[in-house]
């Protein structure tokens, strides 16, 4: 809806305009509706939406009616799926109860990034005594020149955190190396095997699905900005968005403990595909709730180099042997990759090249045996998912050929059985569907 504004030389018509202006409301998205954190210029903003106003709670309280809103086409961005109700918006906004004829309107454009996370900006006060009429269309830049992008945009944190899964912003087990202090960090790197991260869908804990995630800083001895601390962090929700001229993925979190809003949301940055030559991954994090201080996978407040590692679980130590014979190195072409098989009394591992930037290591450790059936567990460094297979070990050694001879295994060993067969007790083990 665009209300055609009248130029205030006709004062008789600015005055009825006016009381159009206050009768003639739009509705604000729901999906903005609620109370907001921001820091704008280093101040805490606290901001409440509702069905048709905007309202500054800090000081300067200000409430700013909706005058006339334009919903821009959608374009997906969103990580883990859109609905209609997800929109990117251009308001008109005057504020309320204001009768004054040179009051100001403001153009407010609205990025939806999560369902807890909008971005906005607000344009600079239009008068009608600028001379010009004000309208939606040409009036606010939002709609004549386009959305604001992630460095002029502001970002609201919702202050009551809408439950989401980790999956889109952070899964698996890391460790990682963390350095304090953006670009001019005199603290060094903290590169400690206790720094961990642990994004998983544990079934046996309280955080069934995986709405929060675990970071336990640990000092480093010669690293003064280092800690020994652990966080426990609600995912926000991800989206990706442009930043000179790179698509990033970003996340917000938030805290799980900390009441001082300053301090309990964050911005985080990464790359999907970095190619990291170590099979690492780059984030970088914010100080404060705001997202402009990421400039790239090198350049944050935080910096952290995240390795995978394999998942802490009571499964690994072997309780059974493998046959004897089956013992040493191997390699074998499975239906896409090529892996390095090392087979020792207890374990298999797997060491297979995705490609030039990927190593996907998997390791098997033998739990039970029946026969020719060994059932062992597999985990794989950096998945949190602990599974049960079972191989049947059956054949000559010829089927297997040493590295040296040049010839592959020329299968992997079939995972035949079926777990059942095995006398685990399914719920003692959480065993996996
Ligand atoms: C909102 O605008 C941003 C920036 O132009 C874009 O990346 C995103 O896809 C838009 N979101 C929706 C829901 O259309
Ligand atoms: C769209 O998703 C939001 C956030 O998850 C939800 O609150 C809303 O009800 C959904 N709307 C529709 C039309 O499905
Ligand atoms: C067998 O291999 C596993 C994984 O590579 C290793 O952790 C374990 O120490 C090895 N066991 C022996 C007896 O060498
Ligand atoms: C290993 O030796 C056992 C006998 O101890 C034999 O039955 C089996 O076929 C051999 N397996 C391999 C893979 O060599």
């Amino acid at each position: 809806m665009a209300i055609k504004m009248i130029p205030f030389s006709v004062c008789i018509l600015c005055l009825s305009l006016n009381f159009r202006l206050a009768v003639a409301v739009c509705n604000i998205p729901s999906i903005y509706h609620g109370d907001w954190y921001s820091q704008e210029a280093g101040v805490d903003v606290k901001t409440n939406v509702a069905f048709d106003k905007w309202r500054r709670d800090s000081v300067p309280q200000e409430q700013l009616e909706c005058i006339s809103i334009y919903t821009h086409p959608q374009q997906s961005s969103i990580i883990g799926g859109m609905n209609s109700s997800m929109v990117n918006t251009t308001m008109l906004m005057g504020i309320f109860g204001e009768t004054d004829v040179n009051k100001c309107y403001y153009c407010i454009d609205v990025l939806y990034r999560t369902p807890n996370i909008i971005q906005y900006k607000r344009q600079d006060c239009i008068r009608l005594n600028s001379g010009k009429p004000i309208t939606i269309d040409k009036s606010c830049r939002g709609i004549t020149e386009g959305l604001p992008t992630m460095d002029n945009a502001i970002t609201m944190f919702r202050r009551s955190v809408v439950k989401l899964n980790c999956i889109t912003t952070i899964e698996g087990v890391y460790q990682f190396s963390y350095e304090v202090g953006g670009p001019t960090s005199l603290g060094g790197i903290c590169n400690e095997p206790r720094s961990r991260i642990e994004a998983c869908q544990d079934p046996g804990s309280a955080y069934v699905d995986n709405r929060m995630f675990l970071m336990n800083y640990a000092k480093c001895r010669d690293v003064s900005t280092s800690v020994d601390q652990q966080i426990r962090y609600q995912c926000m929700g991800a989206w990706y968005a442009v930043k000179n001229n790179v698509g990033y993925t970003f996340a917000a979190v938030a805290d799980t403990v900390e009441a001082d809003e300053r301090e309990r949301f964050k911005c985080m940055m990464t790359l999907k595909d970095q190619k990291d030559p170590n099979n690492q991954v780059r984030w970088v994090m914010s100080r404060f709730p705001s997202c402009t201080s990421l400039n790239s996978i090198y350049d944050g407040d935080r910096k952290l180099v995240l390795t995978r590692v394999i998942p802490t679980t009571n499964y690994l130590p072997p309780q059974c042997v493998l046959p004897r014979n089956m013992s040493g190195t191997w390699f074998t072409q499975g239906q896409q990759f090529k892996s390095d098989v090392f087979i020792n009394e207890t374990h298999i591992a797997y060491k297979t090249k995705i490609n030039e930037f990927e190593l996907l290591e998997t390791y098997y450790s033998c739990q039970q045996t029946q026969g020719t059936r060994y059932m062992m567990t597999r985990v794989t460094a950096g998945r949190c998912e602990v599974d049960f297979v079972c191989f049947d070990l059956v054949g000559k050694p010829s089927r297997l050929s040493d590295e040296d001879t040049g010839n592959f295994m020329v299968k992997k060993f079939r995972e035949t059985c079926s777990w059942m067969s095995f006398t685990y007790n399914r719920d003692e083990y959480h065993l996996p569907e």
